[in-house]
């Protein structure tokens, strides 16, 4: 059965509209997990612009699930990442200006320093993971390099699914594309993730990419819990992947 993380940054971005200190992270995350997500994702950015520090730490201390913590790889959040210990780190690209997550991580134009990056958090005994594009280089960069994961960017077969369609030769090309990367990261030992721009009516078809672990998901399912709450919205995701799970193609 695929998994589902819970991305809850736009819990964060709530408060931070008004600097309070509700709605709890905390208490949505329990409410995740209640409802069956598997982990809960955060993404510690360098501008501070929706999780906090502490979050990250009261994150750690309370989840009965996993924490994966997404971060950039410089120095200051590393050094936070070593000290917190998430279960997983998910190491993505960050421009200040971006609304969200643009594009994979280059793991291959920066080889040697993410390896020693890599290597620093796998033996805090974290588990790590590279955000990366449907790219057959990258997905190569990160057997090198000693990762654990990969998480393949679905932003653009979202942004297709929407544009033109479930059925259309773009959109069907770009599945192609994430299943052959997916199958290649697989046939190199990396544990297979994906995530970006997933939604009600996306998620059907990737669920079919043979050996997927984890999809994390979050605008989606906060965006949703305004009309139905945040467990309700939850489930419904989860009845997605479990019904679809296993109808690999
Ligand atoms: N995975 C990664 C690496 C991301 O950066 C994000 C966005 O924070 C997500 C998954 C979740 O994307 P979305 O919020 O579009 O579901």
């Amino acid at each position: 059965m695929i998994k589902l993380g819970v991305n809850i940054d736009h819990i964060a971005t709530i408060r931070q509209a008004r600097k309070e200190d509700f709605p709890s992270v905390v208490q949505a995350a329990a409410l995740c997990e209640k409802a069956g997500a598997d982990s809960i994702t955060v993404h510690l950015r360098e501008d501070r612009r929706h999780i906090q520090d502490k979050d990250v730490y009261d994150l750690k201390e309370s989840l009965r699930t996993k924490l994966n913590l997404e971060m950039a790889a410089g120095e200051e959040i590393i050094k936070i990442a070593l000290d917190v210990k998430p279960d997983y780190a998910c190491l993505v690209p960050e421009k200040r200006q971006e609304l969200t997550t643009e594009g994979g991580l280059d793991v291959a134009g920066q080889q040697a320093n993410l390896a020693s990056i890599v290597e620093r958090l796998k033996q805090a005994g974290i588990i790590v993971s590279m955000f990366i594009d449907a790219d057959m280089e990258q997905v190569k960069a990160c057997a090198e390099i000693n990762a654990d994961c990969v998480e393949i960017h679905t932003g653009k077969y979202a942004a297709y699914f929407k544009k033109f369609g479930g059925g259309s030769t773009e959109f069907e090309n770009e599945y192609k594309r994430i299943s052959e990367a997916s199958a290649a990261a697989v046939e190199s030992g990396l544990i297979l993730n994906a995530g970006h721009g997933l939604d009600y009516k996306n998620l059907e078809k990737i669920c079919q990419v043979p050996s997927m672990n984890e999809f994390n998901i979050g605008f989606a399912i906060v965006s949703e819990s305004v009309f139905k709450g945040l467990e309700q919205a939850v489930k419904e995701m989860k009845e997605i992947i479990n019904k679809n799970s296993g109808n690999e193609k």
